[in-house]
């Protein structure tokens, strides 16, 4: 969980400009963008052919998911090829057609590095299993079994996967067993190896050569493996398999390895966000993303999307309050901002459920109402912003009566095949309906016909029926709606980068427990944001700062609201606006 104290910090440093820092990310499933011929499942071609409903959106960058070889036995996220487009999603020159089409328009193209790992069937990976002698094994974390006071064959250690069960898989034919921090398919690549570090860069290098803008790179921060692979101690009596991850999780040699891809980033000025669950400590993220560091422009950090986690993990509830939403946004937002750091701004993305259905309303009447509210929230805070597909259509979470063969989902299948005799599946089952990253991963909803426009034929995982009211075509001649209420806050960001992207961050009234209020400020103006986030009206008594300003005016909210405002004032359910008052008017310190 969260720390709640925070590191020392130095006085605030003028924030370097960046294009990348004033850029708002699109984020793209493929599989469940858009089908362009017919089979079920997004392609390139598909994703080309929407390009203009991104960029009037407002969005600078478009970050795929996985596109390379791949048995899919994870969503792309298992390589065997990464020079080569998996089949089903087109061809090299598909990709190049997008990248042309992305630039002509004045976007970047962010593309997914998964190098953690990569495919069982990877050529390197059967190569280095057919033989403990060949030139490859040692390109994966190979080890020899222990045994037990009976004589029964053991993994090395009791490290527990992230799908469930043994990081270790053992191997027959050579008598070891390989290290997978993933599934099995998934085996990790051994960093300490420099033949396998430089196969990296020249993969890096070649996508930016061949047009790539930059990366987002998954678990990146699990590269480096404590060498000595310890025992975990005992934190699960009930499990054989023991939670390790501050054995791998920011390994001793981490920043050595994102150094070494950095300084090729440096060269081509890309653009880089490092995915880093399992790490609370600030400094240790700032040493990846420090202006001075050369690693990474960003990362992804877990805390936010970590807060209904209970404790026996992902598919455990637990309550959570707005005071420590409070306390984690703070923190980043304030800490990145004195210490030359820089934020990755997200909600949602392909491993998380929607988050109107987790953090504001999915009922029909609030649906919108807090959708808005939640990207007034996100959308304001300093950062760079990532929007994943659907969400600027406020889309809920898969519909509560999908049964446990919709899912597709490795993580949730392999949860459920471990837990089904446990004294409660049900509770799993109402996890799923929560917290399952197959949520976000329905079919993009273009419009109301058959299969959402997303494809002629039946999709590889089912459409979701809300998709006759709920879809991008009604959405985008809506004035009021939440895709224009999204494409609004990107022109703002654009319009005023000083405050909204650049400037500094203040909680206001951080003891309320419903209302959730900010201050952006830079010497020319400043910008308050508030957010209702209960579906009830509440009270709220309004900061001195608005008092004294009565210049400033609204720039964007959820219900109208007119100024000035009164000392105490009701705020609605689930309302958010967003105060702004500029140089002639605006106070030096509020
Ligand atoms: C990251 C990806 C996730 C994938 C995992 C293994 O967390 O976002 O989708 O399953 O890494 O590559
Ligand atoms: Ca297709």
């Amino acid at each position: 969980m969260a720390s709640d104290s925070l590191p020392d910090s130095p006085r605030p440093r003028r924030t370097a400009k960046k294009w990348w820092k004033e850029s708002t990310v699109y984020q793209v499933y493929p599989a469940s963008f858009k089908d362009s011929n017919g089979d079920g499942i997004g392609d390139i071609p598909g994703i080309t052919s929407k390009l203009d409903y991104i960029k009037n959106l407002g969005a600078d960058i478009i970050w795929l998911n996985p596109i390379f070889c791949s048995p899919q036995i994870d969503m792309g996220y298992d390589v065997s090829d990464y020079y080569n487009i998996y089949r089903p999603f087109g061809t090299v020159d598909d990709l190049d057609r997008l990248t042309a089409g992305i630039h002509e328009r004045g976007m970047k193209l962010v593309l997914d590095l998964v190098v953690n790992h990569t495919s069982d069937q990877h050529r390197w990976f059967q190569e280095a299993r057919s033989s403990r002698f060949n030139p490859y094994r040692d390109w994966y974390v190979w080890k020899k079994p222990t045994f037990d006071a009976d004589g029964n064959r053991r993994p090395p250690n009791n490290w527990k996967s992230y799908f469930g069960g043994s990081v270790w898989e053992y191997d027959d034919l050579t008598g070891e067993y390989y290290l997978h921090l993933f599934a099995k398919e998934q085996p990790d690549l051994n960093w300490e190896n420099p033949y396998v570090r430089a196969a990296v860069h020249d993969i890096v290098r070649y996508w930016l050569n061949k047009g790539a803008d930059g990366f987002r790179m998954d678990a990146i921060n699990l590269i480096s493996k404590d060498q000595s692979f310890p025992d975990a101690p005992v934190t699960d009596p009930n499990s054989r398999w023991q939670d390790g991850t501050k054995y791998f999780a920011c390994g001793p040699r981490l920043h050595e390895y994102l150094q070494g891809i950095g300084k090729i980033l440096k060269q081509y000025d890309a653009f880089s966000v490092g995915e880093m669950p399992e790490i609370y400590d600030l400094n240790e993220i700032l040493r990846s993303v420090g202006d001075d560091r050369s690693e990474l422009s960003m990362v992804f950090h877990f805390e936010i999307v970590s807060l209904d986690h209970g404790a026996g993990g992902k598919f455990t509830s637990r309550t959570w309050t707005l005071n420590e939403l409070k306390t984690v946004v703070s923190k980043w937002q304030t800490y990145m901002h004195n210490n030359n750091g820089w934020n990755a701004l997200y909600l949602e993305n392909h491993d998380q459920p929607r988050i109107v259905s987790r953090f504001g309303s999915d009922t029909q009447e609030h649906l919108a109402l807090s959708a808005k509210m939640l990207a007034t929230f996100l959308g304001f805070q300093s950062g760079t912003l990532f929007i994943y597909q659907g969400q600027e259509l406020g889309l809920p979470n898969v519909p509560k009566t999908w049964s446990l063969d919709q899912y597709r989902d490795i993580e949730t299948l392999n949860h459920w095949h471990e837990n089904q005799k446990s004294p409660h599946p049900e509770s799993y089952l109402q996890e799923y309906r929560l917290k399952s990253r197959d949520n976000a991963r329905t079919p993009m909803p273009w419009d109301s016909s058959p299969n959402a426009g997303f494809s002629t034929a039946h999709p590889w995982i089912p459409v979701n029926d809300n998709h006759i009211s709920l879809n991008a075509a009604t959405q985008i001649t809506q004035k009021e709606s939440v895709y224009n209420f999204w494409a609004s806050i990107l022109h703002l960001r654009k319009k005023y980068p000083d405050v909204l992207v650049y400037g500094t961050f203040e909680l206001l009234d951080p003891d309320h427990e419903h209302v959730f209020a900010y201050i952006r400020r830079a010497s020319s103006a400043h910008a308050i944001v508030v957010m209702n986030f209960k579906s009830n009206e509440v009270k709220w008594s309004v900061p001195a700062c608005f008092q004294r300003n009565g210049h400033g005016r609204i720039l964007l909210a959820n219900y109208t609201r007119s100024l000035p405002l009164d000392s105490t004032i009701t705020l609605r359910p689930f309302e958010s606006f967003i105060w702004f008052s500029d140089s002639e008017h605006s106070e030096a310190r509020l």
